[in-house]
């Protein structure tokens, strides 16, 4: 079982003092004013925290996008502030972007472009050439931030997502020496999908500068083999997941992500997560019996206003559990600026309004909306209160949401709706299963959680805690480091 010392012995004993580098939009920690003082906060984000052991371990360098507000304040002369603020360990650099940059590399680019064409949720991708020339220019700065902190001496570089398709072809280009893997942490589509993307020879060269290409699941691996092999000259080894192009080997691998089980399952049992699961309780009228949880970023592919439609159509379909049954929809407020998030928004406000009116009844509503985002605390304690958590992602690369459930059910009860196109449902079959898109289905599978005896709710519950427990973050970090500290550098 890997846990974080073997992650960090496996690290220690690999790396042999070589320079670790990590490339991610996002940065582990943020800074930014509070009244008169400045505040550090650390973002919800399962890619941080999937990485946060591994830079502990590696004692590296991570580049980031300096997004808050009081970022430039903290950083030394070379944009560089050594973290976490209690006990440093590694170093963030931080990126500067303008505004014109913010719009088309992260808004544009890669939130409006690359992410609905790799997700696939009916949601049509905008690509325009302004937001690739910001993408290439933006994968371009960060690509020297890299050759600046490597300084020409041999070193591991290691990217995270959608936001870097050009910078691992970039950094090969200019040091050789460099091994550079890649986490692609959403889906990627099949070839015929992929073929709308108008500069894809650009992108997937970019990619193909990788020595090790890791998704969540084969069957992405597949898809981008398949991609490959139909786009250019390549060789590629459907057998062992090698793509050879112009001399060069990329690996590509699939590494399932987990979750800290350890640490979640601590959080559980805390004091304040009783007393925080109280203070929910309240929120919710006292005669109602069964509540329902969904936790998330207000995103399209999550398929927020399907499960709101389930709730309407459980209602309509199971009269016995008006007044009897809550739901708790927490969706964090994502990517405003761009529009298909902005309708989204309104979508879901209308929905909930629409049918909180049709339901509502002597001071019972049947969905409590909070639109703030909720720390581990209170995001456990609804986990805790729900006798079902809801996952109706149209597509998701791996859904972490789903194993938080798991990791913080220490009480072995709760049931777990869970999408069948997320990468997590291959790993968790005693989740009850259902076709988004199937509204009827996510209100049946609602009526089953209710209605499901205690000891089958546990028998799964046990079952489901073992997989996530032992497919750890540690797990995760463990495999790709391994595959990656394998590479040997050229002389
Ligand atoms: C997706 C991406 C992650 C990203 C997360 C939050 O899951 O794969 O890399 O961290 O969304 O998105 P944001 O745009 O807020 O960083």
């Amino acid at each position: 079982m890997w846990n974080r010392q073997s992650l960090h012995d496996l690290i220690q004993s690999k790396l042999q003092g070589h320079k670790f580098i990590v490339v991610a939009n996002r940065e582990p920690f943020i800074h930014q004013y509070k009244d008169d003082t400045i505040e550090v906060v650390r973002p919800a984000s399962g890619m941080a925290s999937a990485l946060d052991p591994i830079m502990d371990a590696s004692e590296g360098t991570w580049i980031a996008h300096g997004s808050g507000g009081a970022d430039r304040e903290v950083v030394d002369e070379f944009d560089r502030i050594r973290v976490p603020p209690e006990d440093p360990k590694y170093t963030l650099r931080r990126i500067w972007l303008t505004k014109e940059q913010e719009r088309g590399f992260y808004d544009g680019m890669a939130n409006d472009g690359i992410y609905p064409l790799c997700l696939v949720t009916f949601t049509p991708p905008h690509f325009r050439p302004s937001d690739w020339e910001q993408y290439k220019a933006v994968n371009r700065l960060y690509a020297d931030a890299v050759l600046q902190e490597t300084g020409g001496d041999p070193a591991f570089v290691f990217i995270q997502d959608y936001h870097f398709g050009l910078l691992p072809r970039m950094l090969k280009e200019a040091n050789p020496k460099l091994i550079v893997a890649q986490f692609w942490h959403i889906p990627w589509p099949n070839r015929e999908v992929f073929r709308v993307f108008p500069w894809k020879e650009e992108l997937i060269e970019g990619l193909l500068g990788n020595d090790l290409l890791g998704f969540h699941i084969r069957y992405h691996c597949q898809n981008f083999l398949d991609t490959i092999d139909r786009m250019i000259e390549a060789r590629v080894d459907p057998e062992h997941f090698n793509i050879e192009r112009a001399g060069h080997t990329t690996l590509v691998r699939p590494f399932p992500i987990g979750v800290d089980y350890e640490e979640l399952t601590a959080v559980a049992d805390s004091p304040a997560v009783k007393a925080a699961m109280a203070k929910w309780r309240k929120r919710i009228d006292r005669r109602v019996e069964f509540i329902g949880v969904g936790i998330e970023r207000l995103d399209y592919t999550k398929g927020i206003p399907q499960r709101l439609q389930a709730i309407d159509y459980l209602f309509e379909h199971y009269p016995e559990y008006r007044r009897r049954m809550a739901f708790v929809q927490v969706a964090v407020p994502s990517r405003l600026r761009v529009p298909a998030y902005q309708r989204l928004a309104q979508e879901v406000d209308s929905l909930v309004e629409q049918i909180n009116f049709r339901w509502r009844d002597r001071g019972w509503e049947p969905i409590v909306y909070v639109k703030e985002y909720q720390g581990p605390t209170d995001m456990t304690a609804l986990h805790r209160l729900g006798r079902f958590c809801v996952i109706s992602s149209l597509h998701d690369g791996m859904n972490l949401v789903a194993k938080e459930f798991i990791a913080s059910r220490t009480d072995d009860d709760g049931v777990l709706i869970l999408s069948r196109f997320t990468g997590s449902a291959r790993e968790l079959p005693e989740a009850l299963l259902v076709n988004p898109f199937a509204v009827h289905e996510i209100a049946d599978a609602m009526h089953q959680a209710i209605i499901m005896p205690d000891a089958e709710r546990q028998r799964r519950m046990k079952k489901l805690r073992e997989q996530v427990q032992k497919y750890n973050v540690y797990r995760w970090g463990g495999k790709v480091l391994s595959e990656l500290l394998k590479f040997e550098f050229q002389e």
